[in-house]
């Protein structure tokens, strides 16, 4: 974390202080990072607020519905149409459904207008997005040395071939587990691997003995801290002996073969492998390619290698799709290896896009709306505007003053939630140029000066007339 000067004296707004402002944490607080799953009970019922979520029960608890289906895989080739107006939460509820589902099933966003690109064919942007969103789980059992590393000591050598400059003609790597420590003298080029995954002594790893992988599985937990959050992961110390047989699951999805297929390259880790299951040097996935690839992975699902893991495509603004892309995703729905489709759009009555005279609900054309369980969100009251506001306050880590929640809520409730929050985060900065630690009830006036909501400028708009002569 940055530490924050504090500027006691008022500044000009284009004056701000360097470094501290939320530009540095961009990275990792984006408008959506407070939803962390659906907050929903085992029974599947919402709760009034859980995971970051506030209210919208009935969506919610639909989207646990689906949650369940996709997991037991009775939902694949079917699709899952969220409606509602504009910032009612339908991206949140599709990022919930994601951290719902977990890491481990494939889920893969994509928006409506990304399919418009000047190079890839539309409906190649969808089979491509389809392609990612099947996962593939690959158990292999390998012969591996796994612990926690108690001593990493490299060796180095003179370099024969050079005067100056060392080498490292080998490395001593210590490895404990539960029932015992074993040291090892390794070749360096497992060290190299060691660096890449940059593994320090407290890690539990496993080196593959065969391919002399080496991969990082976590910290041991004897190394756990008291931090609330962390990126860090922790494992338990392993058991068993450090020489052993283990089961590795591996997921890729096929676009990932596909991907790897077109473009061979050499390495030790599983994508290479995968990635030479069709002998030739091709640099761009054809529809060849993809059956070949499926061919492959069907052999391996017969011989129970590998299990097909079927994810999820989002496609959010779906409106923004042409009539092609609709007759095509129609196809792909009923294709037999298809994923789970999440579709969301804010339009209401609207034409179909490529066409003329089509108009459709949610401009979606109705066989495709015929394949989709349709489920609404509802709009915000005043409280549950202000509770969320208080919730991206806190992500954000802003104070808010007395009153502040309330001001907001107000704006929320009369131009739009995502009008409120987006208050918040030049609130704080005023804030701070005043020299305040909390954003207060005049900063928000000045920002409701600074920045119109879409209503007072479609009013002032209507008004003066302004910006049609150009
Ligand atoms: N019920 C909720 N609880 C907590 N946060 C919410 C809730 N609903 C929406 N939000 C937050 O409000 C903001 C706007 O919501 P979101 O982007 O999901 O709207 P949307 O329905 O996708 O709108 P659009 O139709 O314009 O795409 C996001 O930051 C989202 O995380
Ligand atoms: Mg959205």
């Amino acid at each position: 974390m940055t530490s924050t000067p504090s500027t006691s004296t008022r500044v000009a707004h284009n004056a701000l202080p360097p470094s501290t402002l939320s530009a540095g944490r961009s990275p990792q607080i984006s408008s959506h990072s407070h939803i962390k799953g659906l907050g929903l009970t085992p029974e599947g019922f919402a709760t009034v607020s859980g995971a970051g979520f506030i209210g919208q029960t009935n969506a919610r608890e639909a989207c646990g519905v689906v949650v369940d289906l996709i997991k037991s895989r009775k939902f694949s080739g079917r699709a899952l149409l969220l409606v509602g107006a504009p910032g009612t939460g339908k991206t949140a509820l599709a990022l919930g459904v994601s951290h719902e589902l977990g890491a481990k099933v494939p889920f893969c966003p994509m928006v409506g207008s990304e399919v418009y690109s000047a190079e890839v064919k539309k409906t190649e942007v969808l089979a491509e997005a389809f392609r990612r969103a099947i996962g593939l789980k690959i158990k292999e059992t390998k012969n591996v040395y796994e612990g926690e590393i108690t001593e990493l000591t490299p060796t180095e050598a003179e370099n024969p071939l050079s005067g100056y400059g060392k080498t490292v003609s080998h490395v001593v790597v210590g490895l404990k587990t539960v029932k015992g420590t074993k040291q090892l003298r390794l070749d360096p080029t497992i060290y190299e691997a060691i660096l890449k995954e940059k593994v320090v002594v407290g890690d539990v790893i496993y080196i593959e003995q065969q391919t002399g992988a080496v991969k990082r599985v976590g910290r041991s937990d004897a190394y756990a801290s008291s931090y609330d959050l962390e990126a860090e992961t922790y494992v338990p110390l392993p058991k068993g002996d450090v020489h052993k047989l283990k089961e590795l699951v591996q997921i890729v999805t096929l676009g990932d073969l596909d991907a790897a297929n077109a473009r061979p390259q050499g390495g030790q880790d599983i994508m290479s492998v995968m990635g030479s299951l069709v002998k030739s040097g091709r640099t761009e996935v054809t529809e060849k390619l993809r059956r070949e690839v499926n061919k492959v992975v069907q052999g391996y699902v017969e011989q129970g290698v590998a299990e097909v893991v079927p994810g999820v495509v989002f496609i959010d603004e779906v409106h923004m799709l042409d009539i092609e892309c609709f007759t095509y995703l129609n196809a792909l729905l009923e294709s037999p290896m298809a994923p789970t489709v999440i579709l969301a759009t804010n339009r209401g009555q609207a034409l179909v896009r490529g066409t003329v005279d089509i108009v459709s609900p949610h401009g979606v054309p109705v066989d495709l709306l015929d394949r989709c369980m349709i489920v609404k969100t509802d709009g915000y009251t005043r409280d549950q505007i202000g509770k969320v506001v208080q919730l991206r306050a806190t992500v954000e880590g802003l104070k808010l003053g007395e009153g502040v929640v309330d001001r907001l809520a107000v704006e929320g409730e009369k131009s739009s939630l995502r009008y409120a929050l987006q208050l918040l985060t030049p609130a704080s900065i005023l804030a701070q140029l005043g020299g305040r630690t909390q954003i207060e009830l005049e900063d928000i006036g000045e920002m409701r000066v600074l920045f119109l909501d879409a209503k007072t400028s479609a009013s002032n708009l209507a008004e003066s007339g302004e910006f049609n002569d150009v």
